[in-house]
């Protein structure tokens, strides 16, 4: 009979505790995924032991706590720290979310936290974006009309600006997408949710002109119908957008074209 066995250097290990010198204070910890190209080593769970007093209430800021204080190696994306520029997102507790907005005390117990799944992991919590980046530019993410206005602005009705909410405040930070199972499936070839979501931004930007050209890019049974509406995406937007309606509207204007 045929054994199956992961490679060696795929399973995770367990790390290096790192525990706390305070001896007041609040204590948590942090179980936190690390992997490094530089060393031949396996993937490794280390527990950090933080003095919360000393830090923001956040898990970014737990996080920006450890790299200064026990070990500077330890790699992460952020930026803003106020949930705008969506770099600090990882997967915390089991739920893909934005660090910098997500306060440890909704947390009960030890906070796990983990780089994006399904994707490819560069250093501990910093994964490779430039399949998500190149999908997103693939859309066009731009306004297209080649006619200038007569005067002045391109201007929009308050309903036709209306159209762009929902859609206009998400900050690509790739929660939905790396929650979405078509897209761990098919990464190459389905858009996923966020991208799927800026395409619709300009399908119903009332300025742009090109909608029957974004909508014919569209049509195919991998980029957009790789879609089941399973609903994580929307499940797991830290900004409370809603991308599978996106998608859905996305079809049903195909659908009406004919
Ligand atoms: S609704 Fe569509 S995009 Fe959202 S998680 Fe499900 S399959 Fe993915
Ligand atoms: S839709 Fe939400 S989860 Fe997805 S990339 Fe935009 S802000 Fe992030
Ligand atoms: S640091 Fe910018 S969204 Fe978290």
């Amino acid at each position: 009979m045929a054994k199956f066995r992961l490679p060696k250097n795929s399973q995770v290990e367990k790390g290096t505790t790192y525990y706390c010198s305070e001896e007041h204070g609040s204590v948590r910890r942090l179980k936190i995924y690390r992997w490094s190209p530089d060393d031949d080593r396996n993937p490794r769970l280390d527990v950090f032991e933080v003095d919360i007093d000393q830090c923001g209430p956040m898990v970014l800021d737990a996080l920006i706590l450890i790299k200064s204080k026990h070990d500077s190696s330890l790699s992460f994306r952020r930026s803003c720290r106020e949930g705008i520029c969506g770099s600090c997102s990882m997967n915390i507790d089991g739920t893909n979310q934005l660090a910098c907005t997500t306060p440890m005390d909704s947390i009960d117990g030890e906070i796990g936290v983990y780089p994006l799944p399904h994707m490819e992991v560069m250093k501990d919590l910093v994964v490779d974006l430039s399949q998500f980046f190149a999908q997103y530019a693939s859309v066009e993410p731009w306004l297209k009309n080649d006619n200038l206005p007569l005067e002045g602005e391109r201007l929009q009705s308050i309903e036709e600006r209306n159209r762009g909410d929902g859609a206009y405040e998400c900050i690509l930070c790739a929660c939905c997408s790396t929650s979405c199972p078509s897209y761990w499936w098919n990464p190459d070839r389905y858009l996923g949710p966020a991208v799927l979501l800026q395409a619709y931004r300009w399908l119903t930007d009332s300025r742009d002109e090109a909608g029957d050209e974004r909508l014919d890019q569209l049509q195919d049974s991998f980029r957009l119908y790789r879609c089941h509406t399973i609903m994580n995406c929307t499940n797991s937007c830290p900004k409370g957008l809603n991308p599978a309606k996106a998608i859905g509207e996305i079809k049903k204007m195909l659908h009406q074209r004919g």
